[in-house]
């Protein structure tokens, strides 16, 4: 608890260009929690460099979506928006954690075997180990709650579970956290195989809608988007990609499925492709100014930079003084 509020944390990589799946399954959900909760948004770049990085590039990437996360409704002042690299206590934390840590339980990790099999030249130790800094993004904030999709419910469990084990040993260090999925848009699938999730990495750039896309390039992706021969607008499983097309609208108009399908009722699948696209372009056309505007503004950037990493410097070292002193550390003399 800060100021009598649940602590939320989440985080998201720098790599690749982010998509609309990302903002409708991420983003916009954490601008909807930020009310509720003392939230903690970091650009977990320590996390990145499992996978080669070009430095320019990767620099660029991580500030593009630091100055996302703002264009985005996360209000800097309000939310704690940090790049993970500027806060030490992360990679201290990890390294103790480490020590908590199975070989067996990190074995297990689909997304190390999915990740390995892709970088098999790569396959260094801190890919290894990536599952245990993301238990300590968690934990070095006592956090309550940590909205994340799917994909990552496997590390959250095991971040449970060494919090657990790290509390059963020493007391009540650790606040264990609790996975939050959100209800709408959890899910965007790609355009060109929507049994597929809209990937960042998609082969095909049909496939997704990047937040950097231009009006015309979202409006001809929806065009193109694959859907069926049933000739009918209904949200239903036989129908995935008329079925997401209903989701993605739904997403940035707050419409239940339900009106979606009256509105577009003997509508035919043009008609419908082109009001999803230029509602999703509507959309985002602001944020793109936004984020540019953000860019441009090196003071404020600058500012906000340093004044949230002194925030999460200060939060996590609570934690990590008292993770140091539980495991025998001798303290230091200040
Ligand atoms: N591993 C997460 C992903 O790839 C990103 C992440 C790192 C994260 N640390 C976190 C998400 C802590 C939630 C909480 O999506």
């Amino acid at each position: 608890m800060i100021d009598n509020k649940k602590v939320l944390f989440s985080g998201m990589q720098a790599t690749g260009c982010l998509t609309l799946g990302n903002y409708l399954g991420a983003l916009q959900n954490w601008v909807k929690l930020s009310d509720e909760y003392e939230c903690f948004y970091s650009v977990v770049d320590l996390h990145s460099i499992t996978v080669r990085q070009d430095p320019a590039e990767f620099r660029q990437k991580a500030k593009n979506l630091l100055a996302l996360y703002i264009a985005a409704g996360l209000d800097p002042e309000k939310n704690c928006i940090y790049y993970q690299s500027h806060v030490s206590g992360h990679a201290e934390l990890a390294w103790i954690l480490n020590c908590f840590t199975y070989m067996g339980e990190l074995n297990r990790m689909t997304q190390f075997k999915d990740k390995s099999a892709k970088h098999a030249d790569n396959i260094n130790a801190g890919l290894f180990t990536y599952p245990v800094l993301m238990a300590a993004d968690i934990l070095l904030y006592q956090t309550d709650v940590v909205p994340v999709g799917i994909d990552q419910l496997q590390h959250l469990e095991l971040t449970r579970d060494i919090a657990q084990r790290f509390n059963s040993i020493y007391g009540d260090v650790f606040t264990i956290p609790e996975p939050f999925i959100g209800k709408t848009g959890a899910k965007i699938m790609s355009l060109q195989d929507p049994l597929k999730k809209m990937s960042k990495s998609d082969e095909n750039p049909n496939a997704s809608i990047f937040l950097t896309d231009d009006r015309d390039t979202i409006i001809r992706k929806f065009k193109r988007a694959v859907t069926d021969s049933e000739a009918m607008i209904k949200h239903r499983e036989e129908q995935p990609g008329v079925s997401n097309l209903i989701e993605i609208y739904s997403a940035c108009t707050g419409k239940s499925f339900e009106e979606v399908e009256k509105e577009f009722d003997g509508k035919g699948y043009g008609d419908f492709k082109l009001a999803v696209g230029e509602t999703v372009a509507d959309m985002l056309t602001p944020l793109q100014t936004r984020h540019a505007e953000i860019l441009k503004d090196k003071a404020y950037l600058d500012g906000i930079v340093k004044k949230n990493a002194e925030k999460a410097q200060y939060f996590s070292n609570k934690t990590l003084r008292k993770v140091q002193k539980k495991v025998g550390f001798n303290e230091k003399v200040r």
